[in-house]
């Protein structure tokens, strides 16, 4: 049975859609499904960010057919990880998990990078497009270390 993993954020335009494609990238989909979803509604529905698209384009993953989907209760169910990209998802996350089961489930995904200053990924949603550059270097590196550890589990 394939590993299930879930990027959250808080709109799933921006930050869990690439998180989402660039994991997949590294991953064979027969072995692990990778989804995204948002704690907030506003942008149910909705195709990832142009410059979410136009950053993971140039290096070759394809977002165009995602569309923005809010977190769930079953997701804790559903998934057996769940990346978070900040602070504030983790505590939006946290406060639905039903029980501590849920709760294990849930890292912060630069913590799974040792090497990283960083623990949050900074939300680009309303700033240049150097932030989605940013944004796509912090998820790359957390996510090759990520795969080698799912592949080893
Ligand atoms: P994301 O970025 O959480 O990385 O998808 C955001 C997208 C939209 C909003 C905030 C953050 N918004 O306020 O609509």
């Amino acid at each position: 049975m394939a590993t299930k993993i879930l990027m959250v954020c808080l709109g799933n335009i921006c930050r869990s859609p690439l998180a989402e494609g660039i994991l997949q990238s590294k991953l064979p989909r027969e072995l692990f499904q990778v989804d995204s979803a948002g704690t907030g509604d506003w942008h149910v529905g909705q195709k990832p960010d142009k410059r979410s698209i136009a950053i993971a384009r140039k290096y070759n993953i394809d977002l165009s057919n995602q569309r923005a989907r809010q977190f769930q209760i079953s997701d804790f169910e559903q998934f057996d990880h769940i990346y978070v990209m900040d602070q504030s998802n983790y505590t939006n996350v946290i406060a639905l998990a039903p029980n501590r089961k849920a709760i294990e489930k849930v890292q912060l995904i630069l913590n799974e990078n040792p090497k990283n200053k960083l623990s949050e990924v900074p939300d680009p949603y309303f700033g240049g497009d150097d932030g989605f550059e940013h944004v796509y270097q912090l998820l790359d590196e957390v996510c090759i270390l990520l795969s080698k550890k799912l592949f080893q589990q």
